[in-house]
């Protein structure tokens, strides 16, 4: 086993004041409730929940989804990503509970979270909180010593405590260090950034991960919420309405999860309307190749 202190970088994107805050939040919800939401599910990056009222699965069964390529096990298309938006003083975190439950109640059962800088014992520390042993998912945060990290999550994922690994990156300047990493490694999942306007994913990354079997997490699909500024008054084109769609949040989400290389998208929200949004584009019809290219051009001339 390598030393702790390697793991202390398997590590993504929040702090672990970000995992204290789903948990926090956790804690105010009933016990049956937080088994329900945290269930078998992982905590310091994915968290797939375990949907398993009645009731779930009836609203749910409309969200379309996609096999991780490594294993078949079939994911909803749209998951839910926690950087900032759960940074929260627990003291304030009700609404994410919310959240959350709504999220659950949709279909979703990928959530994205991290311990950043994660030492090793904050690593362990997550795995206690999120009362489980065995953390679904579990990737490399920006290739950070990317070697060093892999060879230790395989170790830890031989001991069975993770059952998917993976890398991701949130800008396309380092997709030609990501792309050698795909061509060397084998991985399960890549997460990267991909929307409507960052597109450079789609030169190499996106058919690498295709012809390697490689499950792709799409982080950034609202380009941070940069895409809604680009929008905000303007109206929905009208050929939306041929691919189900009835806001811009589906409009460019849509776009992503149309692409087959993508497994699924991680939109941040900790609003309650916005996850119903977001959640709806998993669901009905996906524009096809020439409707995604009507999209980019009707968005260019906004
Ligand atoms: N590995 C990495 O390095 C990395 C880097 C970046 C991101 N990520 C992951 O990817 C996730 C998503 O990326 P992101 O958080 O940067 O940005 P994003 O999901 O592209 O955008 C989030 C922003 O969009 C707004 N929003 C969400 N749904 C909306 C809706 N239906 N209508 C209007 N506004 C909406 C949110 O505000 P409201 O809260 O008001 O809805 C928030 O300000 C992160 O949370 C994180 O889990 C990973």
């Amino acid at each position: 086993m390598s030393s702790v202190v390697e793991t202390s970088l398997i590590a993504n994107q929040i702090t672990t004041r970000d995992v204290s805050a789903l948990l926090d939040m956790t804690r105010e919800m009933t016990r049956r409730e937080a088994a329900r939401l945290i269930g078998s599910a992982s905590a310091g990056l994915i968290l797939p929940f375990a949907t398993s009222r009645a009731q779930s699965k009836k609203e749910s069964a409309a969200m379309l989804t996609r096999p991780i390529p490594s294993s078949g096990e079939k994911l909803p298309v749209i998951g839910l990503g926690t950087w900032q938006t759960f940074d929260v003083d627990p003291a304030h975190s009700a609404p994410l509970a919310e959240v959350l439950s709504t999220f659950v109640k949709l279909g979703g059962r990928v959530v994205d979270s991290s311990p950043m800088y994660g030492r090793a014992e904050q690593v362990i520390g997550s795995f206690a909180r999120l009362q489980t042993k065995t953390i679904d998912l579990m990737q490399v945060h920006n290739l950070v010593d990317a070697e060093t990290q892999l060879r230790t999550i395989r170790e830890w994922e031989a001991q069975g405590r993770f059952r998917y690994l993976g890398v991701t990156h949130y800008e396309a300047g380092a997709f030609a260090e990501v792309a050698k990493i795909l061509a060397r490694e084998k991985l399960d999942f890549v997460q990267i950034n991909y929307s409507i306007m960052e597109r450079e994913a789609e030169e190499k990354i996106l058919p690498l991960a295709q012809e390697r079997g490689i499950a792709v997490i799409v982080n950034r699909p609202f380009g941070g919420g940069n895409l809604f500024s680009r929008v905000r008054g303007k109206p929905l084109p009208d050929f939306a309405a041929e691919f189900d769609c009835t806001s811009w949040a589906q409009f460019f989400l849509k776009w992503i999860v149309a692409h087959p290389a993508v497994t699924c998208a991680i939109p941040a929200t900790n609003n309650v309307q916005h996850l119903e949004d977001n959640m709806r584009a998993g669901i009905g019809k996906l524009p096809d190749g020439k409707i995604r290219q009507r999209m980019i051009e009707a968005l260019a001339k906004l």
